[in-house]
């Protein structure tokens, strides 16, 4: 049974960094003295040239500027690699776990070193300067991490973009970003199948508006044959064979970009999201030392992709910055059975796991086959990611994977934020299954109403940031327009995270999930938007309204409904169709999980899409439509509510 408080375990307490006491004053001066406090956790990373200005924000309406650290020099690939060298050159940085259990290694820092400095000579010999894009569409090997490293290491900019994007996608990105080089590799391994990197680089690259790429720099990964353009292509072992093991890292401003990361909104393409050097760096890894509880002789395990901000922060830069040994695993928890997470908690000794609520409940539905044959005794800290956990996720998590005695960290974060913003802290934080709890240090929550108007209590309201945080996304990449418009314009003064939240009577906060049009698909993040643009993209498609609905164990569902053109019918084979389209046209994780053709749409008399009413169709709540008296044909929604495919 879920209980509604779990007290901090006293063996917890007994050695973590964080206690109660240290959370309650440390979070106190975060807020009253910002100043002081990241003067003195900035000193965390290694300076080239030590910061002398600490925090330098505006979030007032036309002059949003956020700047850290800003007169310090530092380079991210040293902190993150060689200041652990003097002391720590032979422990294990990372451990390899592939995607076939059979295959795994590990790598020292001083390998990592190796490794990365010479991709950065490679990177610099095909012409990539200092603030230049490199895209990277990687699998998740070790190989993404240096190619990530090798950037922050001479001051490119890296535009990391998932392996699971479809060729389209990644055009878009290059396009945005003008990347001058593409970092790629012949196939990605993913659950027994593979991925044709290369092919859809390929296919991206021939798009006619993709002219800013220069080379392609491939790795080989399974050996596979794939198309190779002497003009363009590159093999990563050949530009690197004879290059030097050493390459001097770059000194790079505190506010020069460390790189742009594309994330859906509720409109128009992808952002670039973008962030800098210093302050991202801060951020991630103090809140990754202190929200994990991090020691020295930790096993750490990050199961997210590189493509995602978690990866970013909490994979290459965070533990690394740390000088932590984690574990990098190329595959998925279901394969090859459903018991693979535990099996490589207990293969490499893994004390401290950090995953998604979508995982947790596709193997909650698979019995007792995740934990039975195996121990986890190692673990001591759990956290979670992407989404809201409900109660019997964090509970069925905490009992079967946990044995009851690891705290789950329950983060709630965005691409936009760098890092954790609301979250247990292992040695301080008593537990209530389903909340954030508490900020972390620096970050000052409040709800908000639809006017602005901030709420006091216990309340439901839309959450929203009160000033900035060293972690904070600067800007939309080439878009300062759009970063003010998106984030500081709904609340003049404040940022805006898009999230809806609860604060209970002990101050804890609950997220409710997105309270705009962007959804949250398995931990993903897809903007209706976006969807709907693919879909009408297609021929038979005249007109197309996307919305969520709840799905166990996706949390959201994507429900579709499209009308299609004049004189075309829709039959299986058409839906069929449209499904794959989307796949292709977008990625597999925007697949619709329900198409709906229908004749019409809900429309108010002005032509807008009622979505609310949409909403209420798809998640099978239609006896609450609420007012639909504004309509143009309200008979539409009788028929939608008859042929609804939720049920
Ligand atoms: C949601 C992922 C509830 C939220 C790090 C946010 C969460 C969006 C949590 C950002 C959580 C993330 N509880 N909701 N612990 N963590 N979210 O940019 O809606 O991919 O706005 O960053 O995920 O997704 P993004």
């Amino acid at each position: 049974m879920t209980k509604n408080l779990y007290p901090v375990p006293q063996a917890v307490k007994d050695r973590a960094l964080i206690s109660n006491e240290d959370y309650l004053a440390m979070y106190q001066e975060s807020v009253a003295n910002p100043d002081s406090f990241w003067a003195e956790h900035g000193k965390r990373l290694d300076w080239i040239k030590p910061f002398t200005q600490v925090k330098n924000t505006c979030f007032e309406p036309n002059k949003v500027s956020i700047k850290w650290f800003e007169d310090g020099l530092l380079n991210a690939s040293y902190n993150c690699i060689d200041r652990h060298l003097k002391d720590n050159a032979n422990k294990t940085a990372l451990i390899f776990e592939g995607d076939s259990p059979e295959v795994s290694y590990s790598v020292t820092y001083q390998q990592v070193h190796d490794n990365v400095a010479k991709i950065a000579n490679g990177l610099k010999k095909l012409g990539v300067e200092k603030g230049d894009r490199v895209a990277v569409y990687m699998p998740m090997t070790l190989d993404a991490i240096y190619a990530m490293q090798a950037c922050a290491r001479i001051g490119a900019v890296h535009s990391v973009i998932f392996g699971g994007f479809s060729p389209n996608a990644i055009a878009d990105r290059i396009v945005d970003s003008q990347a001058k080089v593409i970092i790629t590799a012949d196939e990605a391994r993913r659950g027994g199948r593979t991925v044709p990197l290369k092919a859809n680089v390929d296919e991206a690259l021939a798009r006619k508006d993709v002219t800013s790429i220069t080379h392609c720099l491939v790795f080989k990964n399974t050996q596979a044959d794939v198309d190779f353009d002497p003009a363009i292509d590159v093999w990563a072992h050949e530009l690197t064979a004879d290059l030097p093991a050493v390459c001097e890292p770059e000194a790079m401003n505190a506010e020069d970009p460390l790189f742009i990361l594309y994330t859906s909104g509720s409109t128009g393409k992808p952002k670039g999201v973008m962030h800098t050097t210093g302050g991202y760096l801060t951020y991630a890894s103090m809140t990754q030392e202190f929200i994990f509880d991090i020691h020295p002789d930790d096993i750490y395990w990050c199961a997210a992709d590189v493509g995602w901000i978690t990866g970013h922060s909490y994979i290459v830069y965070g533990p690394m910055a740390n000088g932590c040994t984690q574990v990098i695993f190329e595959g998925v928890p279901t394969y090859p059975s459903s018991s693979r997470i535990g099996d490589v908690v207990d293969k490499h000794q893994v004390t401290v796991l950090y995953t998604a609520p979508t995982a947790i409940r596709a193997l909650m539905a698979k019995g007792d086959e995740p934990y039975a044959t195996n121990k986890r005794d190692t673990l001591r800290v759990m956290g979670s990611v992407g989404e809201p956990i409900n109660p019997e996720a964090w509970n069925w998590y905490y009992e079967n994977i946990g044995n009851s005695q690891c705290p789950i960290v329950d983060t709630w974060w965005q691409t936009e934020t760098g890092g954790i913003m609301i979250t247990p802290l292992p040695g301080a934080t008593d537990l209530k299954p389903g909340s954030a709890t508490r900020p972390f240090f620096g970050v000052q929550p409040a709800l908000a109403d639809a006017d602005g108007n901030l709420l006091e209590g216990a309340i439901d309201g839309n959450l929203v940031i009160l000033d900035s945080w060293p972690g904070q996304a600067r800007t939309i990449y080439g878009d300062h327009e759009r970063f003010e418009q998106t984030y500081f314009s709904t609340y003049a003064n404040r940022y805006f995270t898009g999230d809806g939240a609860r604060r209970d009577e002990d101050g804890y906060f609950w997220i409710t999930g997105r309270v705009d049009d962007v959804l949250n698909v398995s931990g993903h993040r897809l903007g209706t938007a976006e969807i709907e643009s693919a879909l009408v993209a297609h021929e038979s498609i005249a007109e197309a309204a996307v919305v969520g609905y709840p799905h166990d164990i996706k949390g959201q569902g994507i429900y579709v409904y499209v009308t299609p053109v004049e004189g075309i019918e829709a039959d299986e084979e058409l839906t069929k169709a449209v499904r794959n389209w989307v796949r292709k046209e977008l990625s597999p994780i925007a697949t619709p999980d329900l198409i709906h053709w229908t004749t019409g749409l809900p429309k108010t008399r002005s032509g807008k899409i009622m979505r609310r009413i949409l909403r209420k169709i798809a998640a099978n709540e239609h006896q609450a439509l609420g007012d639909t008296s504004t309509l143009a044909d309200p008979s539409v929604v009788d028929d939608l509510i008859e042929n609804r495919l939720n049920r």
